[in-house]
């Protein structure tokens, strides 16, 4: 059985978590990269980011070396922007048609997930959707999350 773990990450914590579940269950990664993202790392990178959410922007990703479909069970992850997924998840599960996976999803954010989970499960119908899980700020101090999504990952697999 074949598992992928596909993620975007702008501060690193769901490259963290990303890293510690295909660390744990032998998965490939990939790591979606938009061809232009926020410059800046201030502030100003909410306001840029918030409104990419809201206007449903898919930006372009750097070439994709990886081919999803030959999975059988896919963890997705992104970091929760203006209560949803990133733009660049957008882009990836628009642009591959994902259908009869084993599926689990998660995220990373300051407290507020908002429709994240909902929101991709409106591009994922045709799968099964095994797990979500939420990550706070897992980075900060970390306090178990590593291990958490050790365990989670491997429950997933076990299913
Ligand atoms: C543009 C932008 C919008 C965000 N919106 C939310 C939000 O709606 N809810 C929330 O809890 N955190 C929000 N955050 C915080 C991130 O989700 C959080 O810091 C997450 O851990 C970042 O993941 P990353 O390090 O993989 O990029 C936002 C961050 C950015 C940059």
């Amino acid at each position: 059985m074949k598992t992928l773990v596909v993620y975007y990450s702008f501060d690193g914590n769901t490259r963290y978590i990303a890293e510690n579940i295909a660390a744990e269950t032998g998965a490939d990664i990939l790591e979606l990269k938009p061809v232009s993202d926020i410059k800046n790392r201030r502030f100003t990178k909410y306001i840029w980011g918030g409104k990419q959410v809201v206007m449903g922007k898919k930006p372009e990703l750097q070439k994709i070396s990886i081919n999803p479909q030959e999975y059988d069970t896919i963890f997705i992850g992104t970091p929760v922007w203006a209560y949803s997924h990133s733009p660049a998840v957008s882009t990836f599960l628009s642009e591959f048609e994902i259908k009869g996976k084993k599926l689990a999803l998660f995220c990373c954010d300051g407290g507020s997930k908002g429709k994240t989970f909902s929101n991709m499960r409106e591009y994922l119908k045709d799968n099964s959707i095994l797990a979500e899980l939420e990550f706070i700020e897992p980075i900060k101090g970390d306090e178990g999350k590593a291990a958490q999504a050790r365990e989670w990952a491997r429950a997933v697999i076990g299913e």
